[in-house]
C-alpha cells in the first residue's frame, strides 16, 4: 500500500499545510505511510480503552515494523477523559518516559482522543509533531480537520485549548464498521451539516446516497468523508482562527444543539451529533420563520432527516428558558443577543445577528418539542 493509492485532500495553510489521506482498510500499512510525515523515531500513541481493543494491535505492530519506538498511552473511553487533569497525566507520563522536540504524538480514536492528544502535542515542550488517525465518523469528517484542540472545563465544553495543526491525518473508513448505529447517525448529522449549510451539490448527493453512508458502504463513506474534508479544509484555509466569520458557518445547528445537549444532559443522555441534528432542523425552521428561506425548504429538510433516521425534536420536558439561557452563553453570542447560523437556502448558511428570542421560542414550541412521551426518539 502506498500513499498514491489513498485519496488526498490538502489543507493549504502555507508553512502549516498538511495532507489528509483517505482510504479503506490500510491500517496494517500505517507505519510506512506515516514515515514521511515525522522525523521522529519515538512516538506516543494516545488511544482510548475501546479503540485500544479494536485497532491498537494492528497499528502498533505496523508502526514498530516501520522502525518506530512506540509508547502506548490509553485513556478511558468517553467525553469524561477530555480534561486538563487527563492532559496533565499524559504529559507527565510522556516526560517521564523521555521525550524531546523530535518526538511525535499520534492519536488513534474519536474526537475525544483527537482533541486531547492534539492539546498535549501543542503544549508538550511547546509543540511536538502531531498525527491523527480518526476512527469515528464525526472525527473523520470534522474534529480531525482544522487544528482545533482542547479540553472541557467546569464552565463548559472546549473552553481551554489551542489551534494546532497536525502534520498529517490518516482516515481509514473501514474502522467505521465497528461503530454502533447511534454513533454512526450522530456522525452523519455532522456530514449532513456540510451539505445543508455549505454545499448544495453535496446535499443533493446525500439525498440520493446518504443511506449508503449510514449503512457504511466503503465507497459512499470514502466519497462523503472526502467531500466533508474538502469543504472544511477550504474554510480553514481562509479562516484558520475563526476571525472572519467564515469558519463559524461550520457551527450550523450547533448553537441550538449545544443548548439541547446541555439541558438534556440533566435528564438522560443525548449524543452531540443527535443534538446537532435537532439543532439543524430547528435552525432551518427559524430561518423560514424569519423569511430567509421558504417553509417548503424547512419541511423538505425535516422530512429528509426523518427518512435518514436522524432525530428532529427534543424531549418535551426541556424548558425554553433553560435552552435560551444556554444559547446566550454561546461563544458566538455578543451583547446578550442570539447570533447563530441560519439558512438562506440549501447550501447557503449565513451568520445572523440579533435573532429575536421570540422567533426561536416559537419554533421550539411549534416544531421542536415532542408532543408526547419522555424519551428522545
Ligand atoms: N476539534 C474539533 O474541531 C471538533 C469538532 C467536532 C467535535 N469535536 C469533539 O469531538 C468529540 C466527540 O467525538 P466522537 O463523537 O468521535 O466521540 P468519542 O471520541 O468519545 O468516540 C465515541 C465512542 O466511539 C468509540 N469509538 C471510536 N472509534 C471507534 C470505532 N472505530 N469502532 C467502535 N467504537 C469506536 C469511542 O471509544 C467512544 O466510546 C467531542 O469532545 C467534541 O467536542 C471536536
Amino acid at each position: 500500500m502506498t500513499l498514491e493509492e489513498l485519496t488526498r485532500v490538502d489543507v493549504n495553510l502555507h508553512e502549516k499545510a498538511y495532507p489528509i489521506f483517505i482510504g479503506a482498510d490500510f491500517l496494517a500499512h500505517i507505519g510506512s505511510l506515516i514515515k514521511p510525515y515525522t522525523r521522529s523515531k519515538k512516538v506516543f500513541l494516545i488511544t482510548d480503552s475501546l479503540v485500544e481493543l479494536l485497532y491498537l494491535p494492528l497499528v502498533q505492530e505496523s508502526l514498530e515494523s516501520a522502525g518506530f519506538e512506540v509508547y502506548v498511552l490509553t485513556v478511558e473511553q468517553g467525553e469524561g477523559s477530555k480534561t486538563l487533569k487527563e492532559a496533565e497525566k499524559l504529559l507527565d507520563k510522556m516526560l517521564k518516559i523521555g521525550c524531546d522536540r523530535q518526538s511525535a504524538i499520534i492519536s488513534l480514536g474519536g474526537g475525544v482522543v483527537g482533541d486531547l492528544a492534539g492539546f498535549c502535542a501543542s503544549v508538550l515542550l511547546r509543540g511536538v509533531d502531531f498525527i491523527q488517525i480518526p476512527t469515528t465518523l464525526l472525527a473523520q469528517t470534522d474534529s480531525s480537520v482544522g487544528g482545533k484542540t482542547g479540553v472541557n472545563m467546569a464552565a463548559g465544553k472546549n473552553l481551554v485549548g489551542s489551534f494546532y495543526q497536525p502534520k498529517a491525518v490518516f482516515i481509514d473508513v473501514h474502522t467505521l464498521k465497528t461503530l454502533d448505529g447511534q454513533q454512526i447517525l450522530a456522525g452523519f448529522a455532522e456530514v449532513v451539516k456540510y451539505g445543508l449549510a455549505l454545499n448544495a451539490d453535496f446535499w443533493h448527493w446525500l439525498e440520493k446516497m446518504g443511506d449508503y453512508v449510514v449503512s457504511l458502504d466503503n465507497d459512499a463513506c470514502r466519497y462523503a468523508v472526502e467531500q466533508c474534508c474538502r469543504i472544511k479544509a477550504a474554510i480553514v484555509a481562509e479562516d484558520e482562527f475563526e476571525k472572519t466569520g467564515l469558519r463559524s458557518l461550520l457551527n450550523f445547528g450547533h448553537t441550538i444543539g449545544h443548548a439541547i445537549e446541555a439541558c438534556a444532559g440533566m435528564r438522560g443522555s443525548i449524543l452531540h451529533g443527535e443534538a446537532v441534528a435537532i439543532g439543524s432542523v430547528l435552525a432551518t425552521w427559524v430561518s423560514a420563520g424569519m423569511q430567509l428561506c421558504s417553509s417548503e425548504t424547512a419541511a423538505k429538510v425535516t422530512a429528509q432527516f426523518e427518512k435518514w433516521g436522524l432525530p428532529t425534536q427534543f424531549d418535551s420536558t426541556l424548558k425554553n428558558t433553560d435552552l435560551i439561557a444556554f444559547m446566550k452563553k454561546d461563544k458566538k453570542t455578543t451583547r446578550n443577543q442570539l447570533n447563530f447560523i441560519l439558512l438562506e437556502d440549501i447550501g447557503s448558511g449565513v451568520l445572523v445577528h440579533d435573532i429575536p428570542v421570540e422567533a426561536v421560542e416559537k419554533v421550539f414550541n411549534e416544531k421542536g418539542r415532542k408532543k408526547h412521551g419522555f424519551s428522545f426518539y
